[in-house]
């Protein structure tokens, strides 16, 4: 017995078809990319394509640091689906970016577990360390600090996704310590938990 109304279901409810913006830039796979691309769709039925959409959107963005319409449309493209379809991932996930970033992206967890173990206070030495608000890019184009919620690692709280890269257990000063290491030692700063399209 279940006390909710039951869903009528209709079988276009998942098929958005509407128009993204207008985009002057077509967009192309690298040779590479479309090889990993072409890999990865091998490990999926013919009429399951989109189940490759993360990685599909992880190599755009590999590629030219951020996901345009009309790379939307070559993905939606490529997996035989809407551009729509791909709009909505994309929308979703704060992990993709639809205009240009810094080269490395802090990405500080404002949910629960890190709130109450000080992310407060590492976004307020980021932003004082940066000379930037969350949401912006710093003047050299290098770090944009934004916001986001549960990063998964609530365990070791405070956490700070840089690019793909997990860095736990921080606290202001660390935060600063891993933005002095970026600027001297450039991705080699990374560590933690790596997330790569390759690996998947
Ligand atoms: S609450 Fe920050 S990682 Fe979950």
């Amino acid at each position: 017995m279940s006390f909710h109304a039951k869903m009528a279901y209709d079988a276009t409810f998942q098929k958005s078809a509407r128009e993204l913006a207008p985009d002057d830039a077509p967009f192309a796979y690298t040779p590479e990319n479309r090889a990993r691309l072409d890999a990865i769709l091998e490990r999926y039925p013919a009429d399951r394509k989109r189940s490759a959409v993360l990685p599909a959107l992880y190599l755009v963005q590999y590629q030219q640091g951020y996901i345009t319409p009309g790379a939307m449309r070559a993905v939606a493209e490529a997996l035989a689906i809407t551009p729509a379809d791909v709009e909505d991932v994309v929308s979703y996930y704060t992990m993709f970016h639809t205009r240009p970033v810094g080269k490395y992206v802090l990405n500080v967890c404002r949910t629960l577990s890190c709130a109450v173990n000080g992310a407060g206070r590492v976004v307020e030495e980021l932003c004082a360390k940066l000379g930037i608000r969350p949401g912006e890019t710093d003047p050299t184009g290098t770090f944009t600090l934004v916001e986001v919620e549960c990063l998964g690692a609530c365990d070791r709280a405070p956490v700070v996704m840089v690019n793909d890269a997990w860095h736990e257990c921080l606290d202001p000063a660390a935060a600063g310590r891993l933005v002095d290491d970026l600027r001297a030692r450039g991705e080699a700063a990374l560590s933690g938990c790596l997330h790569k399209v390759e690996e998947q």
